[in-house]
């Protein structure tokens, strides 16, 4: 028989991207532990379909995380939870510096009081700020251009910090648009309020939405509309599961893009829709809105070549597609 996997403990287990993770560490055969508040994650999908332990609470609860150190055998932590919504980081960053960096501090704290020195990181594109070259490397200057961004590339200086003085290990992925679902409909996005144009296209053809605002048709692109890299949310979690193995097997705090490499632009993100649903998607041309570049795609050789990590479902077909069959059965 072979040795039990060890416990990882996945704090925002219960929302979109570490619902996914949850499921993938589940099959791998990892024993695992949610830490969430559910101000954004779904009860019902931990306890229906990963069927593991819920804690409800929050990171910053440090008697919370004292306790649950204690009482479980925790190995290293996958670290999703994080308030993601670019726009309300600019008009109340006091939110997102308190939640994304105090919090985090706190739960590194806890860890290293609980000497668990193992540690993956949900860091983000928007560290970059405005892209200089395409594709962006892990070379590319961080300059984001939004609080959320800042409170991100706060917290990778603070691992790169804690791993000098404390020997904490970590690896940060630095996520393109996160998109697509479990392709057996079992998990998918469900944020609200939701800001991701794949499900914002697929509401629109539920009839939940009247129209899909494009914001900027005149870019400098073939189409006049802006490029984004969609990375699927299963190649995400398969990616988690190569990060933890790395650094269960003593690996160096590594940092890495994850992105699919391809660009497509927001109308051939809706034509597959309208393919893949077979419904004619209305779409209203908004004026662009400030701080969005024309082009944002990531180069992910380093994740390919370090971690062997090879993404199963490049296309904007596959993605779309899984992320339909999830929306008809969500929303239904
Ligand atoms: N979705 C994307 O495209 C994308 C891109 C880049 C980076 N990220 C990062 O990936 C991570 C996951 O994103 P997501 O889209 O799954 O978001 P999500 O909101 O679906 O999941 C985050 C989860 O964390 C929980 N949470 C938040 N603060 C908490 C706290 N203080 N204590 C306990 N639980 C807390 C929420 O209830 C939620 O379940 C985030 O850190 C986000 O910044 C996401």
């Amino acid at each position: 028989m072979s040795p039990q996997k060890p416990t990882i403990l996945v704090t925002g287990g219960a929302g979109y991207i570490g619902s996914h993770a949850v499921l993938a560490l589940v099959q791998a055969g990892y024993q695992v532990v949610i830490l969430d508040n559910l101000v954004y994650g779904h009860q019902d999908l931990v306890e229906q379909v990963l069927q593991v332990e819920l804690i409800k609470g929050d990171i910053d609860d440090r008697s919370l995380l004292d306790h649950l150190f204690q009482t479980h055998n925790i190995e290293a932590v996958m670290h999703f939870c994080a308030y993601a919504y670019v726009g309300e980081s600019v008009t109340n960053p006091a939110k997102y510096y308190r939640n994304n960096v105090v919090s985090t501090l706190t739960l590194l704290e806890a860890m290293l009081s609980a000497s668990i020195k193992k540690f993956v990181f949900s860091s983000t594109c928007a560290t970059y700020g405005v892209p200089q070259f395409i594709p962006l490397t892990e070379e590319h200057p961080q300059n984001p251009i939004n609080p959320y961004g800042a409170t991100k590339l706060m917290v990778e200086r603070i691992l790169s910090d804690f791993d000098v003085a404390y020997g904490l290990k970590s690896v940060c992925f630095r996520y393109f648009n996160a998109a697509g679902a479990d392709p057996n409909g079992l998990l998918g996005e469900d944020h609200n309020p939701e800001t991701h144009l794949i499900p914002l296209v697929l509401q629109t053809a539920l009839g939940k939405r009247e129209s899909i605002s494009v914001f900027g048709t005149d870019y400098p692109t073939p189409d006049g509309t802006c490029i984004r890299d969609y990375i699927h949310v299963c190649d995400l979690a398969d990616a988690h599961i190569l990060g933890l193995e790395y650094l269960l097997q003593n690996g160096n705090s590594e940092v890495f893009n994850l992105g699919n490499g391809n660009g497509f632009s927001v109308k051939e993100v809706i034509s597959a829709a309208e393919e893949i649903t077979g419904i004619n998607i209305p779409i209203q041309e908004c004026d662009r809105r400030p701080g969005d570049p024309p082009f944002l795609i990531g180069s992910s050789e380093k994740a390919r070549k370090i971690l062997n990590w090879q993404p199963q479902y490049p296309g904007i077909q596959d993605i779309v597609t899984h992320a339909w069959n999830w929306h008809q059965k969500r929303h239904k």
